[in-house]
């Protein structure tokens, strides 16, 4: 048995892995990695895999990051978790300081959790607590968008439009509203994204003419809904709804645990409508792919509604974890890699010499809609047999690049250190892992 069979077997009959009908597994084989380094990861018969994908969209500088390494070793020679009730640390208090200093203090406060679940929970109760707070009990429901994801427990699963994940789940939850996607596919043809986007708005302005009254929050992924398919929208959509919710009072909550952290290009995506939201939530890049941590940021308005003698005005909502000292100063290191290599600029020659690697595929008669924000890439395959994701995906890691497309959608998202002799090797693979998936 080589190593790779042996970790398969053991962990198929020991851990339940997310995401996963696990029958799939008698068919496909799991990937038992052994060690990573920059933006490689290997298995244990020593096969090397481009993560191309930045392991579900967290790491940013690569695997085993030497900066970010040294900085946790630093860390646990001095603490590694306490609990953040009654007490505090230094790299919670200078993460909070410097995320705040990023969105220019417009969001002076930030609360900590752990998942990207975690800070949608935690920004849909403050919203409801905020507006209850002020003495509006009726702003009891939210808004979304289609198409939206926002994670998988019960509350965020309610603001979550993807059926597959939800319809099991459904007597459980309270449905939010949803509005349609300014997804720039969607667009007639000859309107440009910027129009279209403005259209879809108008639907969101009827919604909250007639339902403001109880929607405490609007919850959008700007710029990218990622996880069902990386759809893309123009910047002036997010403007259109600054004002409509400012107009309906009504919160909008900017769920940028995918597209944060330089990922669509600017630090934080909703920067690009030239906004702030109400409450900011991040996580998956934030500590550089390396520990689970979240972070909702807030206004000093929101925080103030909840300052007071009275116990149950406060925020009364806590994780074991909150504000894990290593996990926070994995991101203080994340931010100084920001700083101190320029990365937004030095991503922005990297996106170039990407986008013009996949010129082969764009000229691909099943192709269509290639798009680029930021770091991130997509397209979708026309006439693609049912099973394209699981073949494409297999045919990929055969060559040795990690890509699992969604459904029809092929997306790249690499860590931010991805290197010339990668991208050629990662629009190469793509190229030919489409044809064999296609082939009959
Ligand atoms: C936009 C968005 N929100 C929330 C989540 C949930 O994050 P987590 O998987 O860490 O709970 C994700 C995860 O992919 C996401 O893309």
């Amino acid at each position: 048995m080589t190593g790779n069979e042996e970790f398969m077997r053991r962990s198929l009959a020991a851990v339940w892995h997310p995401c996963t009908q696990m029958k799939s597994h008698e068919s496909v084989p799991l990937v038992p990695i052994r060690r990573g380094e920059g933006i490689w990861l290997e298995d244990f018969d020593g096969a090397r895999y481009l993560d191309a994908i930045s392991s579900w969209w967290v790491n940013l500088f690569g695997h085993c990051n030497p900066r970010i390494n040294a900085a946790l070793r630093d860390q646990l020679g001095r603490i590694e978790h306490l609990m953040l009730a009654g007490f505090t640390h230094e790299p919670v208090v200078q993460l909070s300081e410097r995320l705040s200093a990023l969105t220019d203090n417009a969001l002076g406060h930030c609360f900590y959790a752990s998942d990207g679940a975690s800070a949608t929970e935690i920004a849909l109760k403050m919203s409801f607590h905020f507006w209850r707070n002020s003495g509006k009990t009726g702003k009891d429901s939210f808004l979304a968008l289609e198409n939206g994801y926002h994670g998988e427990t019960i509350g965020a699963l309610s603001v979550t439009d993807v059926p597959l994940f939800r319809d099991a789940y459904a007597a459980l939850l309270r449905p939010a509203g949803t509005v349609p996607t300014p997804d720039w596919r969607g667009a007639e043809p000859g309107e440009s994204p910027q129009t279209f986007a403005l259209r879809q708005a108008d639907a969101l302005e009827r919604c909250l003419e007639r339902d403001h009254a109880r929607i405490a929050a609007f919850i959008v992924e700007p710029l990218v809904q990622c996880a069902t398919g990386m759809a893309m929208h123009h910047p002036a959509y997010l403007r259109r709804v600054r004002e409509l919710c400012d107009r309906y009072e009504v919160h909008l909550i900017a769920d940028e645990i995918a597209v944060g952290c330089g990922r669509t290009g600017t630090f934080f995506a909703h920067e690009q409508a030239g906004i702030r939201p109400d409450f900011l939530c991040l996580s998956k890049g934030i500590s550089g792919g390396y520990l689970p941590l979240s972070v909702v940021l807030t206004t000093d308005q929101v925080y103030a509604a909840f300052y007071s003698e009275d116990p149950a005005r406060g925020f009364l909502h806590s994780h074991s974890y909150t504000g894990n000292a290593l996990a926070c100063r994995a991101a203080l290191a994340t931010l100084d890699i920001f700083e101190q290599d320029g990365v937004l600029a030095a991503n922005r020659s990297t996106a170039a010499r990407l986008t013009l690697a996949c010129d082969a595929l764009h000229a691909h008669p099943r192709v269509t809609h290639l798009r680029q924000c930021g770091m991130i890439w997509a397209f979708d395959v026309t006439r693609a047999p049912a099973d394209f994701a699981r073949r494409f995906s297999q045919q990929a890691m055969a060559r040795g690049v990690l890509l699992r497309p969604i459904g029809n959608t092929v997306y790249f998202m690499p860590p931010y250190v991805i290197d010339e002799e990668a991208i050629a090797l990662l629009a190469r693979t793509a190229l030919l892992a489409l044809d064999a998936a296609l082939e009959d």
